[in-house]
């Protein structure tokens, strides 16, 4: 898929940024939530404990197009999980 490896990158520039923004960032859904409202439409929740944190970039490098979700959706998911492993 193409467009994966221009996500790729800019994944991981947000998660560098995203950190420092998230205090002034609108107000979203809870990372728990959006994990679960999403993240089991298709399959079980795998624990955060599932994968390490580079395990948990990749999946959700995957799942966030799958999800429709948008990059602040999945940079929430993805810190969520990488917080529980
Ligand atoms: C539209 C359906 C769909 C949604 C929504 C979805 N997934 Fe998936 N997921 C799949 C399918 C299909 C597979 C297996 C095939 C593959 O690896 O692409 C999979 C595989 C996985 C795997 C690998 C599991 C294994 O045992 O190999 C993980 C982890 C995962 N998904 C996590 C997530 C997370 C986290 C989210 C939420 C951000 C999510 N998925 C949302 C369809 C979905």
């Amino acid at each position: 898929m193409k467009s994966l490896s221009i996500l790729l990158p800019l994944a991981a520039v947000a998660l560098v940024s995203g950190i420092a923004a998230c205090t002034s960032a609108p107000a979203v859904e809870s990372p728990a939530h959006l994990w679960a409202d999403n993240c089991q439409r298709c399959h079980n929740l795998r624990p955060p404990d599932t994968y390490d944190d580079a395990g948990w970039h990749l999946v959700l490098a995957h799942m966030r197009v799958r999800a429709y979700l948008t990059e602040p959706e999945a940079q929430a998911i993805l810190e969520f999980l990488q917080a529980g492993n």
